[in-house]
């Protein structure tokens, strides 16, 4: 198995360059079975996400091509329906494709991811909105089977803004009979591209970017091409190291309107922050300052980016909060920031960070794609050796991400990891 080797002390500058978000991506490679034909998504990353989402998308009949930058897909008049555990397991994503399925072809059979390394991530808001279209859904042996002779526009309250429920509803109202309204829908980048996206497609919706979404059902949607929105976690990401390493880092490819929060705090934390057009600059000539973070759906701080931000409170000038109100084991990776002498304790949903000068480096697992991230920038800023193990995480989500750090000047490689030990 691989680890990401990280030897800390290097103050990170110069220029990268980001390209689409895989939250996005993923559900818009699900929207594309909803017309029978030819799309092409622009703009879509290297990671294992996509590659798993393709090979998704096989098993159900669809041919799906990675070129580059650039995923073809062709739809057949005939979809399979069936998405096995194997499938689901390895990719969480997949349940996306339960609406489509479900408009497509009035059936479906999805298995349940189960729990995961971040929480328990229910299905409630998925099924409950389905059904209130008219699906009927049952869970057997580990199984979501859903019916749905024809769907029905209905109007859905969402107890949480779910990112994954908003998607599903979305992609079943756009071709059910009538009006769907979705009220207290989440209102993520990834949303409105996906919004646009159908709308190229023919769909009828209103409120993109807002909390209430109404969709007027079509007869029929068409094949389109479509350029992802630009992963604003991963530009993230990078205005966190240049912070966190008193660098200079400047990311092209980014919307800076998408991360006005987290650029807040960034500059509350000291950093000169600069955006223009398509590009943020970053900056730090001191120890950060430590700041407050407390996670929330869009516009709040991002949960996606709460590992990173705790990782710079891990080295800040003072103690700061953390508050995770998105996901209930996403602190399971502060255990393996304290194995890099981070000063953390947790109650429930909050984490107080007091900072220290230096972190100190140490073999360490990534929990998940984001814990992953925030472990080797944690490394960036530790004196000595980091090995970040479990890197498949990071890959899930980071097209790249070694390389990109070397271009920015961090000694970072991937090495093959130490034997294992057998008793
Ligand atoms: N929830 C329910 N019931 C539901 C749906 C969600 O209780 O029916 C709960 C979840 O358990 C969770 C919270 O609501 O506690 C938020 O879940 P949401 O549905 O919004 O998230 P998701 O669709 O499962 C996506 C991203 C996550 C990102 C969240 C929040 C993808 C593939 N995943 O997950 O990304 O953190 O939205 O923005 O789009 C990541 O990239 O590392 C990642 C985990």
């Amino acid at each position: 198995m691989e680890h990401i080797r990280v030897v800390g002390g290097a103050r990170l500058t110069g220029d990268v360059t980001v390209t689409g978000a895989k939250n996005s991506v993923l559900k818009l490679m699900a929207a594309s079975l909803l017309a029978e034909g030819h799309t092409t998504i622009t703009s879509v990353p290297e990671i294992l996400d996509v590659d798993d989402m393709g090979v998704v998308l096989t098993r159900l009949g669809v041919t799906v091509e990675h070129v580059g930058s650039a995923v073809h897909i062709d739809v057949p008049a005939e979809l399979g329906t069936e998405i096995d555990y194997a499938l689901v397991r390895r990719m969480r994503a997949a349940i996306n494709l339960l609406g489509p399925l479900l408009a497509r072809c009035g059936r479906a059979r999805v298995a349940l991811p189960g729990g995961d390394n971040i929480g328990s991530r229910a299905l409630d808001m998925h099924v409950g909105g389905l059904a209130k279209m008219g699906a009927q859904i049952e869970s057997e042996h580990g199984y979501l089977i859903a019916h749905a002779p024809s769907l029905t526009g209905a109007q859905v309250f969402l107890d949480f803004p779910s990112v994954g429920a908003t998607e599903n509803l979305l992609m079943a109202g756009v071709l059910a009979k009538g009006t769907t309204v979705i009220d207290n829908a989440a209102r993520e980048p990834e949303i409105v591209d996906l919004c646009t996206m159908l709308s190229e497609m023919g769909a009828q919706i209103g409120g993109a970017g807002t909390s209430t979404l109404e969709v007027e059902g079509v007869e029929r949607l068409r094949p389109t091409e479509h350029e992802t929105v630009p992963d604003r976690i991963v530009v993230g990401t990078f205005a966190m190291a240049a912070a966190m390493s008193q660098g200079d880092i400047t990311v092209h490819g980014a919307r800076p309107e998408h991360l006005e929060l987290v650029l807040y705090k960034l500059a509350e934390a000291g950093a000169t922050v600069e955006a223009a057009g398509r590009s943020i600059r970053v900056t730090m000539d001191r120890r950060p300052r430590a700041v407050d973070v407390v996670t929330l759906p869009y516009p709040g701080f991002p949960t996606d980016l709460q590992p990173m931000a705790m990782a710079l409170a891990a080295v800040s000038d003072g103690a700061a909060m953390i508050t995770e109100n998105v996901f209930e084991a996403r602190f399971m990776f502060v255990d393996e920031l304290v194995r890099l002498g981070a000063d953390v304790r947790t109650d429930g949903h909050h984490a107080v960070v007091r900072g220290r000068a230096k972190l100190s480096g140490a073999p360490v697992r990534a929990t998940d794609v984001r814990a992953g991230a925030g472990l080797v920038l944690a490394g960036i800023v530790a004196d000595g050796v980091t090995d970040v193990s479990d890197v498949f995480h990071i890959d899930r989500g980071y097209a790249g991400f070694v390389g990109q750090l070397r271009g920015l000047g961090a000694e970072v490689s991937r090495v093959e990891g130490a034997e294992s030990l057998t008793f």
